[in-house]
């Protein structure tokens, strides 16, 4: 059996700042309130005139992964494409990454799975790698949140933890079977899905109803009850990482670097307390990205990378939960 490994990472973000003092503007919210509840300072997000879309930004943080990892387009044989806020309602990201770097006609797929995206998603690809299906598979994490918020005092809640940005890797074979991702970890429990929601425009609620509502029909912004979203992700974290962790007899003591999906910079700490982790074993860059939904893992694991924070033979442990409710662990031996 074949195993797979990360080879090449790469992110992008928009280049447009908004600060907290920024959002005070636009809304009733203040830098203390932000940063004492979750930890961020500023998010990027895409201003009116850019041609930026989560397809695009997924494609330039594509193209940089495959530079590193010494391939080219036409070494890829797969494309995995997670987003909540893909260009369109269909087709999804994944075919339009193809087309923008014009690669052969090869598959894609789209994973709507929100927070807990990125790891649905390369877990999605190596089992296509571990049964020797392909060989290597490009895997995305975008988001545009910030076109989709509301951006008013009803809406403050929510709006000021979401940022745009995007994140990918190439995930190759590897024979060497103590290498890549030892195993990945997934759950769902849609009794929840009402906690975290955008519920328009769907079949269910289509465009000229929510016209017809003259504006007091407001689903089509995020609903967020962010105090039981907060209370499931911190048992749901702890549980899903001993899993991954007992999976491959493990224990905290063994990971060298943990990345939480960054949702909230409390959440992250709660995880790192409740294991005992150092500073030095916990990345966090919430602070200047916000919560970046599909991206904020491979934003910040390219991040981490980056910095020299990732060291061949590390255990790294990456973890997220999310809208669904959705969750999830990988654990990769680098
Ligand atoms: C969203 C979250 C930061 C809110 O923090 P909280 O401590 O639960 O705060 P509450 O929602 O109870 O709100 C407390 C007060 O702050 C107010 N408030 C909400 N957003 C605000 C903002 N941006 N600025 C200022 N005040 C705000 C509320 O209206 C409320 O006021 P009230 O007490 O007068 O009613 C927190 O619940 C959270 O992080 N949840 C998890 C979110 C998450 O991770 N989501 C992503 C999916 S993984």
């Amino acid at each position: 059996m074949y195993n797979s490994r990360i080879t090449g990472l790469g992110y992008y973000v928009p280049d447009n700042v908004v600060t907290n003092d920024d959002l005070s503007k636009l809304m009733d919210t203040n830098d203390e309130w932000i940063q004492e509840r979750t930890g961020i300072k500023e998010r990027h997000w895409i201003p009116k005139e850019s041609d930026d879309t989560s397809a695009v930004m997924g494609a330039k943080a594509a193209k940089i992964a495959i530079e590193r990892s010494g391939l080219t387009k036409n070494d890829i044989d797969f494309i995995v494409f997670a987003t909540l806020s893909p260009d369109y309602y269909f087709p999804g990201c994944g075919v339009q990454v193809q087309d923008m770097l014009d690669m052969p006609t090869i598959g894609a797929i789209d994973i709507r799975n929100q927070c807990s995206g990125f790891i649905y998603a390369i877990s999605t690809a190596d089992q296509f790698i571990k049964t020797g299906m392909y060989k290597n598979i490009l895997v995305i994490g975008a988001e545009h949140h910030s076109n989709g918020l509301d951006k008013t005092t009803r809406g403050r809640g929510v709006a000021v933890i979401f940022g745009d940005g995007a994140g990918a890797c190439v995930l190759s074979r590897t024979e060497d079977n103590t290498k890549g991702i030892l195993s990945s970890h997934l759950h769902s429990q849609g009794k929840y899905a009402d906690k975290l929601i955008v519920e328009s425009p769907s079949i269910k609620n289509w465009i000229p109803e929510i016209i017809a509502s003259k504006g007091e029909d407001i689903s089509y912004y995020p609903y967020m009850d962010g105090t039981f979203v907060f209370k499931n992700a911190i048992v749901r974290f702890s549980e899903v990482i001993m899993e991954g962790l007992n999976t491959n007899n493990l224990t905290p003591t063994d990971i060298d670097l943990f990345i939480p999906h960054q949702a909230n910079l409390r959440i992250s700490q709660y995880v790192q307390k409740k294991f005992g982790l150092s500073d030095n074993q916990v990345f966090n860059n919430i602070q200047k990205y916000g919560n970046t939904t599909a991206a904020s893992i491979i934003i910040a694991l390219t991040e981490a990378w980056e910095q020299g924070k990732v060291k061949e033979n590390d255990t790294v442990v990456l973890a997220a939960f999310g809208s669904g409710f959705t969750w999830g662990s990988v654990i990769i031996k680098w």
